[in-house]
């Protein structure tokens, strides 16, 4: 038998260009700060990349919302429909998952509403409320111009949607004409928003620091309390002295603006998608590109010779074959302990693999996950220095942030060093933002009075 090689340090210092420094990370701040800024004023907006869009949220709940509501989330990997009765401390919700296959992803915008539509009006026999007329909150996690709590055009899609005839259309709109074309139930949609802002509303609900709202899931995105007079866009009503901001902080970048800090396994899974050019900080950040990223310097190392003895697999060279809850799992076995990583290994036809191969792929996701969550941090970062307060909570959700076994801690320790002094900061898992932040924000809408549309 050969000697085994160890060629850990050598891909070890292939992986340095996925290390971001400190300086690199400040350098990134300041520039999504006057990002952000260009986002909210008026002149520059229409340039900007990150576009701070309003999202017409004045208040934040108080705890003494109440009622029944019906509330759609759509914009992960999966579609629900939820129905939420808010009650005095506690709420109950019950929820339904329903597919959205390829075809309607990359349909049309019409069957997209027709298959929403029709999920919701089974949702609603099955639930003994097909004939009552209920208010509805929308959660709808794609960057929207809102015109309004209850009118919002389409941008551009994310995340692996491409339904035509969408873009540039209010969704709301195009939600009721579906539910009008069916004309079997009566919705009064009383809000459409983000899942960044259902998150914060949702954290906000219970605890009353909570002022940003983040998402690190499929997609990535991240929202914040705004001074009313810094959102030179808005020309509503100025007594309310804030603003949420949804920032749409996943086109970061689009503008070449994180260049300096790219990989050829970033450019790569930019040209392989199917929006090249767009949300390019989300694509060096969220779960639908970490998994891809890992593969695409794998299989460099693999063709290079230093890892499976050069030999790798069919499933290997396979485009998204690597799924993003490998890295978390491979990330979960002690140290030392490779079960999880040979799992998946052998799940990609690797059985080949040395101890010191999946030393090297455990490697590899650490790299790539560590970066994700530093370039999450500067952003959450840029955030509280911007907002200035002492004391703030960030509600996060997100299957990245839920499941990676670390990206807690890292997110914490890394903030900690970017953040200015005087301002602390904590980070609390928002319990399903999507669905209960849906309800709430339509509560909110309800208590305000503000008429559904
Ligand atoms: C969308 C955001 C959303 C984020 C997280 C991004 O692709 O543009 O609107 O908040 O994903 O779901």
């Amino acid at each position: 038998m050969g000697m085994a090689i160890n060629n850990l340090p050598l891909i070890r210092e292939e992986c340095e260009i996925l290390h971001m420094t400190d300086k690199q990370l400040r350098e990134i701040m300041t520039r999504l700060h006057n990002d952000l800024v260009k986002g909210l004023s008026k002149d520059t907006h229409p340039t900007a990349t990150v576009k701070c869009w309003l999202t017409y949220i004045q208040d934040l709940p108080n705890g003494k919302e109440r009622g029944k509501f019906l509330a759609l989330d759509l914009g992960g990997t999966n579609f629900r429909v939820l129905i939420i009765n808010l009650g005095e401390n506690h709420f109950d919700m019950q929820s339904k998952i329903y597919a959205i296959p390829n075809h309607i992803m990359t349909g049309t915008g019409i069957a997209l509403f027709d298959h929403i539509a029709e999920c919701l009006a089974n949702f609603m026999k099955e639930h003994n409320v097909y004939e009552e007329r209920l208010a509805l909150g929308f959660t709808f996690s794609f960057p929207l111009k809102q015109m309004g709590l209850t009118k919002g055009i389409l941008q551009r899609w994310t995340k692996g949607f491409s339904c035509s005839g969408a873009i540039g259309e209010d969704v709301v709109q195009g939600l009721k004409d579906a539910i009008a074309r069916r004309g079997d139930v009566q919705i009064d949609i009383c809000a459409i928003l983000n899942d960044t802002t259902g998150t914060l509303m949702s954290c906000a609900w219970k605890n009353h620091n909570c002022k940003i709202g983040l998402i690190v899931g499929t997609g990535s995105n991240a929202c914040y309390v705004e001074k009313t007079g810094q959102c030179e866009l808005f020309e509503g009503d100025m007594s309310k002295s804030d603003m949420l901001i949804n920032t749409e902080w996943g086109a970061f970048g689009d503008d070449g603006a994180l260049d300096f800090v790219r990989t050829e396994f970033d450019r790569e899974v930019d040209s392989n998608s199917i929006n090249p050019g767009k949300q390019i900080q989300e694509k060096m950040i969220s779960g639908m590109y970490m998994g891809e990223l890992v593969r695409l310097a794998l299989v460099k190392f693999t063709r290079m010779g230093l890892l499976f003895g050069g030999r790798g697999s069919d499933l290997l060279f396979q485009r998204n074959s690597f799924y993003t809850k490998y890295v978390s799992e491979i990330e979960s076995d002690k140290p030392g302990d490779f079960t999880s990583c040979m799992d998946v290994l052998e799940e990609l036809g690797l059985s080949h693999a040395t101890e010191a191969d999946m030393a090297a792929v455990r490697h590899v996701c650490e790299c790539v996950s560590r970066r994700a969550a530093h370039l999450v941090s500067a952003g959450i970062a840029t955030l509280l220095n911007k907002m200035n307060e002492p004391r703030v909570t960030v509600g996060i959700d997100g299957s990245v942030y839920r499941f990676h076994p670390h990206f807690h801690t890292l997110m914490c320790e890394k903030i900690a060093q970017l953040v200015q002094p005087g301002i602390s900061f904590d980070l609390m898992l928002s319990e399903d933002g999507s669905g209960r932040g849906a309800a709430l924000v339509a509560a909110v809408a309800c208590r305000e009075s503000l008429g559904c549309a």
